[in-house]
């Protein structure tokens, strides 16, 4: 089927477009769901590497849009504090602790001992033994195990929420792992007397014996020695989440390793009757230059925190060179809108599944779908109105005279569409896309629309095209959690 768009049509829907200045023609849900979503989720006292960053960044993004489609969605850290990691955390506190590091940068500081524990624990044997017991001992109450542990929860919460401020991510909850303790001992009990869950071998397992997929693979929901598995913390979790929190829907964003984790789970909820819409959301793995998993040079997991301040550092560096008189301070807000937004874009520009490759130099690169050529064209839209030197008042009659204005308007009327599209199948590299070729039609006007040097209604018609462009890029860019500037 061949059609045409009537230049009246168009005319009409820029006039639409430009008066629906929030929404900009997206259209709010009309099935509004209860969503949480769960994502980052770290390992508390253990290092918050690159994985958890797709987990953050793509978390934050679709949490961001399902409530701009007017879903209720309640973010949910739902962190790992409760680990078998503590064995060795608790007694490396006891034993290896630097008070002073502690206090100055505790992060750090846990991941120092951490390391180290984790070390002597491979040449010594009877050491594993000793951490396994503080770890039994903290299980079951110990007070001296407690408060170290509370105090532990406590400081790394601190580190992570500074990581979570830089990057603009914030949670209603942080419901770790043991916030579900006393809910594992009653849950099992209960899918043992439903006949869900069934002994074997003195420990408790589900059986999916009538599931393709999942007849030779069980799941552990109690051990013989009558621990709890990461499988109990979230069936617990899905109780409450559905009882408690009243959610229709739960996403995790969690990496595809987990995969049968979340197989397991999902089968074992229908197997309960719980009707909730739960969905695994799932990512590759992020790669070096060299295709590997990505490492520092000495071959550690690469942290975060480094990752975000690198990032910013370089970007500092390349306004330094691009734009060396701007003001200090503006230097560095922009370096920080720039950087942060630069590492998030190179996540959410690409499909989820996908291993990418983590490069500097593309990322920050000016050219090519990076987040200085989205932010550049914004600014462009922003320098406009700075020259004409008023904010853009809508006046006159719409006169589209050229194909470049046709083309861009076209494509700034698709945004209504695109929006509501990630959410089929949780892709914002989908949004990402659509904002690249938004941004590519607007260099195509700006090369063949002069806009200032015109007159009366095609000079007005003209601005508010810049106007709308600019709104689609900062509305679409905010949904993938990345922020504006008005220059760079
Ligand atoms: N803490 C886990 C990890 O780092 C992720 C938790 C994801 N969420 C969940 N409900 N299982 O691998």
């Amino acid at each position: 089927v061949n059609f045409r768009l009537t230049t009246a049509a168009l005319t009409e829907r820029l006039d639409d477009l430009l008066s629906d200045e929030e929404r900009l023609g997206v259209a709010l849900s009309d099935q509004p769901k209860t969503i949480v979503s769960d994502f980052s989720a770290p390992n508390v006292a253990k290092p918050m590497h690159v994985g958890h960053i797709r987990s953050t960044i793509i978390g934050d993004s679709l949490t961001r849009i399902a409530r701009f489609l007017g879903h209720r969605v309640i973010a949910d850290n739902h962190i790992g504090d409760w680990g078998t990691q503590f064995g060795m955390i608790l007694w490396g506190w006891k034993n290896l602790l630097d008070e002073v590091a502690l206090e100055t940068d505790p992060i750090p500081e846990l991941l120092r001992v951490y390391r180290e524990v984790n070390a002597l624990t491979k040449e010594d044997e009877s050491l594993r033994d000793v951490c396994k017991a503080e770890l039994v001992s903290l299980q079951k109450g110990d007070a001296e195990n407690l408060a170290i542990w509370e105090r532990c929860i406590e400081l790394s919460k601190l580190g992570l929420q500074k990581i979570y401020d830089r990057l603009n991510v914030s949670f209603d909850y942080w419901l770790g792992e043991s916030y579900y303790n006393d809910q594992l001992a009653p849950l099992v009990d209960d899918l043992i007397a439903n006949g869900i869950a069934e002994e074997s071998e003195g420990a408790i397992c589900v059986f999916f014996r009538d599931d393709e997929k999942l007849a030779d693979k069980p799941a552990l929901i109690r051990k013989s020695d009558g621990g709890f598995l990461y499988a109990t913390t979230d069936l617990a979790t899905i109780d409450y989440r559905i009882s408690a929190l009243g959610a229709d829907a739960i996403w995790y964003v969690v990496g595809a390793p987990q995969q049968l984790h979340f197989d397991q789970i999902f089968s074992i909820s229908a197997k309960r009757g719980q009707t909730a819409d739960l969905q695994f959301i799932a990512f590759g793995s992020i790669l070096g230059k060299d295709r590997k998993m990505l490492r520092t040079r000495s071959g550690e997991t690469v942290q975060l925190a480094d990752v975000l301040a690198e990032a910013v550092d370089r970007a500092k560096l390349i306004i330094e060179v691009k734009n060396p008189e701007l003001p200090e301070t503006e230097k560095n807000e922009i370096a920080e809108v720039i950087g942060i937004g630069s590492v998030k874009y190179a996540e959410l520009s690409q499909f989820r599944m996908t291993d990418y490759i983590f490069d500097w130099d593309t990322m920050l690169s000016l050219k090519g779908n990076t987040a200085p050529y989205l932010l550049n064209a914004y600014v462009r839209t922003r320098a406009i109105f700075r020259k004409l030197g008023t904010p853009f008042v809508k006046d006159g009659t719409i006169v589209l005279t050229e194909e470049a204005e046709k083309d861009l308007l076209l494509k700034l009327a698709q945004f209504a569409e695109i929006v509501p599209m990630v959410l089929v199948d949780f892709r914002p590299n989908a949004l990402a896309a659509y904002l690249y070729e938004v941004a590519t039609t607007y260099h195509k006007f700006w090369e063949a629309c002069p806009v200032l040097r015109e007159e009366g209604d095609v000079r007005n018609t003209r601005l508010a095209i810049c106007e709308l462009t600019g709104r689609v890029l900062r509305c679409g860019l905010g949904l993938l959690g990345i922020r504006t500037t008005e220059r760079m």
